[in-house]
């Protein structure tokens, strides 16, 4: 089984077949919003939407743990994980894709660990490279089989929101090797590696991340944004599914 995480402009997967909803009671509580089984380009699926069906949960406030543990019931070994990010450096412009390879986390006072509450020397997880690279290979192909342009790997820096940034902050982050900012891949990343499950992000930059460009930022155009890419990202995901 493969899980979908949708994030902002994707709450519903279109070209689902579904089969099955599913909310599931975890031992770290409940799930965003119940799983979606079904087919999805020929292959079993289970996707969920991690503010909720109706987008109400921010990111520091969702229950990361929950979801991917109720993914790891369901025997799921990969997890393409969807993601709008505001774009820092040069080609990372509105409407792009990128693919990251690697993160830096900003993000402060969420549950990051399924062994908080069970801790030993063995549970410090690997975590250098923290996108599987398998995964993100697969998915690159998948974008050239499709002849659409994804930028192949970048850093992304997941910051606590839900504000925007600052324009000093956006400095640091760049300084800091930043290319795009978003406010979900952790723990979302870190957990899945400590359950050994293989994840991507695709990354669907929304935005000019605050002051890179002289526009203040506006929802209205960063949803607009991500209304237009989603046809994309649909793409993508039928292109990538089939190859996994
Ligand atoms: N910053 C953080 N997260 C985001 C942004 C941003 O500019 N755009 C979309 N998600």
């Amino acid at each position: 089984m493969i899980g979908l995480i949708g994030g902002s402009g994707l709450s519903h997967l279109e070209g689902l077949e579904l089969e099955q909803q599913m909310q599931r009671e975890t031992p770290f509580g409940e799930p965003s919003a119940p799983l979606m089984i079904g087919k999805f380009a020929g292959k079993d699926v289970a996707f969920i939407p991690r503010h909720g069906e109706h987008h109400t949960i921010p990111p520091h406030l969702i229950n990361y743990r929950a979801n991917i543990w109720a993914m790891h019931q369901l025997g799921v070994e990969q997890i393409l994980a969807v993601a709008s990010v505001g774009g820092i450096t040069e080609l990372y412009k509105p409407g792009v894709i990128a693919l990251p390879d690697q993160l830096i986390d900003y993000s402060w006072g969420r549950e990051s660990s399924f062994f908080s509450e069970d801790f030993s020397a063995a549970r410090h997880i690997d975590f250098t490279y923290p996108f599987d690279e398998t995964l993100r290979q697969q998915i690159q192909l998948a974008a050239n089989i499709v002849e659409m342009t994804v930028i192949d790997g970048g850093t992304y820096a997941v910051t606590q929101g839900p504000r925007l940034e600052t324009a000093a902050e956006i400095r640091r982050l760049k300084n800091d090797g930043a290319d795009v900012v978003g406010m979900t891949a952790m723990p979302e990343a870190g957990l899945a590696r400590e359950l050994n499950i293989a994840y991507a992000s695709i990354a669907v930059v929304a935005n000019h991340a605050a002051g890179i460009s002289s526009h203040p930022l506006s929802m209205e155009v960063i949803i607009e944004t991500m209304d237009s890419s989603m046809h994309r990202v649909h793409r993508l995901l039928k292109s990538a599914i089939p190859l996994l």
